[in-house]
C-alpha cells in the first residue's frame, strides 16, 4: 500500500529558535497526518520558516521563495506557505511581492497550520494568520527532534528589550516564559531518547521567570536530569547578568563553561543609541567577574559594525575592546536597517556600505588572529570531548566538541561513535578548529 499522507518539505532559515520552531511545526503536522520529507524530495506542501534579522537573510528567503513559486507551474496544486519572522514583520510587502504564496503564518500561530493548509488547498486567495500572542509557549507540544547529540529547548519566547537595531521584538512579540516543570519534563524525555546535551534558548535567558523559578534555578534543575551530560544556553543579555548564575555554572560540571555574551559595540554613545542598557565599563566588569568565577571560560560575542552615527572613533573603540577582551570567537555583522525598528524610525542609516564592509573585514581579521592565539593556548592540553559525527572533509576523522564548544577533529577509533565521550590531546589549531589525537 502506498503512503497517502500529504507530503511536506520544511525549509528552515536563521537562528536556533527557528530550528526549534521547525521541530514544533514538524510535530504539529505529523500529528495531523502529514509526512515530512527531505528538502530535496518532491512535496505537495512547501513551507519556509523564515528569518528577518538582517537584509541578507531576507534576500536569501526571497530568492528561494521565487524558485518554489516558479516550480508551481510544473507541479500545479503545490502549496507554498511562508512561516516565521518575515511574514510577521512584512506581511503586506511579502504578499505584494509574491502573489503565488498560498498562506503566511506568524511564529505564534503554528497550531493553526493544519487548518491553514487545508483551507489553502481549497482557495486561490492567499491566507494570512499573523497574530502575536502574550501566552503561546507551545508547552504541551513535543517537538519532532532532529537526531543527534544536542537538542534545543526554547524556555521562553519573544523579547521585550527593544534594542533599537533589532526586529525580533516585532516579529516574535512579547516575552513569555515556559513553566519550569515543562522544561524539566522535556529534558527527561530527551535523556530517555539518548540525547547527551541540551541547549536552552531564549532572546534573553536572564529574564526567564516562571513563578518562583529564575534562570539560574532552571538551568541547575535541567543539568541535574540523569543522562544529560552537558547543558548550554544562549543568549544572556549583558544588562542583567546575575553573579548568582555564574556561581551555579561554576558549581555544576554539567553546565558548560561557555557564555555567548553579545557586546554589539564598545562606544558608550553607540550603546546608548542601540538601547542596550549597559556601558562598556559595566560590560568589562562583568567579563572580569565571569573569568574570575569560571576557570577556562570560553567567551564569544556578536558585534554590529556601521550602526547609524558610528564614527571612526566609535569603531576604534570596538576594535580596542575586541583586542583587550580577547573573545574566543565573534559573529561580526554589518548593520542592516530593519523596517519598524526604533533605529529605522529615529536614525539615518548614514554609514555607507563600503565603510561598513571595511569595518567588518578589519574586525573579522583581528578576531581571527585572536581566535588563533586563544586556540594555540590549547596545544598540548587534553580535553574531554563529545563526538558529534564525522569530520566534513574526512571520513577517517571524528568531529567533536569541548565543554567550551570548540570543534575538535581527530582520527577515528572503531570502538567509539556519535554520542560518546573521549579525551583528546591537541596538537595543532586553526582559528576555528582544534586538531589532535585520542589520549
Ligand atoms: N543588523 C545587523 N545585525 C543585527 N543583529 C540583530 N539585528 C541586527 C541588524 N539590524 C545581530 C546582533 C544580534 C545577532 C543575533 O544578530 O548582533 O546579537
Ligand atoms: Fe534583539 Fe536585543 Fe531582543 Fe536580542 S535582546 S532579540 S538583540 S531586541
Amino acid at each position: 500500500m502506498t503512503d497517502q499522507r500529504p507530503t511536506v518539505a520544511l525549509h528552515t532559515y536563521g537562528c536556533q529558535m527557528n530550528e526549534y520552531d521547525s521541530e514544533l511545526v514538524g510535530s504539529i503536522l505529523i500529528g495531523q497526518g502529514y509526512t515530512i520529507v527531505g528538502n530535496g524530495d518532491p512535496a505537495e506542501i512547501i513551507l519556509l520558516n523564515t528569518c528577518a534579522v538582517r537584509e541578507t537573510a531576507n534576500t536569501r528567503v526571497y530568492a528561494q521563495l521565487g524558485q518554489f513559486i516558479a516550480g508551481k507551474k510544473t507541479r500545479p496544486g503545490t502549496i507554498v506557505g511562508v512561516l516565521g519572522c518575515i511574514p510577521q514583520n512584512l506581511k503586506d510587502e511579502l504578499l505584494a511581492k509574491f502573489p503565488g504564496v498560498d498562506f503566511i503564518c506568524g511564529p505564534d500561530n503554528y497550531r493553526d497550520l493544519p487548518q491553514l493548509i487545508a483551507e489553502a488547498r481549497e482557495t486561490a486567495i492567499p491566507l494570512t494568520t499573523v497574530d502575536l500572542s502574550e501566552y503561546e509557549t507551545y508547552d504541551d507540544i513535543a517537538p519532532r527532534r532532529v537526531p543527534g547529540v544536542n537538542a534545543w529547548i526554547a524556555i521562553m519566547r519573544g523579547c521585550d528589550n527593544f534594542c533599537s537595531f533589532c526586529v525580533v521584538p516585532f516579529t516574535r512579540g512579547r516575552e513569555r516564559s515556559r513553566e519550569a516543570d515543562g522544561v524539566v519534563e522535556e529534558t527527561k524525555r530527551l535523556a530517555a531518547d539518548g540525547f547527551k546535551q541540551v541547549t536552552l534558548l531564549g532572546q534573553n535567558v536572564n529574564s526567564y521567570r516562571a513563578g518562583e523559578t529564575g534562570f539560574a534555578e532552571l538551568i541547575d534543575r535541567v543539568a541535574n536530569v540523569d543522562g544529560i551530560e552537558r547543558v548550554r544556553f544562549t543568549s544572556p543579555h549583558p544588562k542583567d547578568f546575575p553573579e548568582h548564575l555564574l556561581k551555579v555554572i561554576a558549581a555544576n560540571p554539567r553546565i558548560c563553561s561557555q557564555i555567548h555574551f553579545p557586546l554589539q559595540a564598545a562606544s558608550d554613545s553607540v550603546l546608548r543609541r542601540m538601547n542596550r542598557g549597559y556601558t562598556m565599563a559595566q560590560f568589562n566588569d562583568l567579563v572580569n567577574l565571569m573569568r574570575d568565577t569560571i576557570p577556562n571560560l570560553v567567551l564569544t560575542t556578536d558585534i554590529i559594525c556601521g550602526f547609524p552615527g558610528e564614527t571612526r572613533d566609535d569603531f576604534a573603540e570596538t576594535e580596542q575592546a575586541v583586542r583587550e577582551i580577547e573573545f574566543d570567537s565573534a559573529f561580526i555583522f554589518k548593520y542592516s536597517r530593519r523596517e519598524n525598528t526604533l533605529a529605522a524610525r529615529k536614525f539615518i542609516d548614514d554609514v555607507v556600505e563600503e565603510e561598513k564592509s571595511r569595518r567588518v573585514t578589519k574586525l573579522v581579521q583581528l578576531q581571527r588572529e585572536i581566535s588563533a592565539k586563544r586556540n594555540r593556548e590549547s596545544i598540548g592540553q587534553s580535553y574531554r570531548v563529545l563526538i558529534e559525527g564525522r569530520a566534513k572533509k574526512s571520513a577517517d576523522q571524528f568531529r567533536a566538541r569541548t565543554d567550551g564548544n570548540k570543534i575538535v577533529l581527530f582520527p577515528k577509533n572503531d570502538s567509539l561513535g556519535v554520542g560518546d565521550f573521549c579525551n583528546v590531546r591537541i596538537t595543532e589549531v586553526t582559528p576555528n578548529t582544534l586538531l589532535g589525537y585520542i589520549s
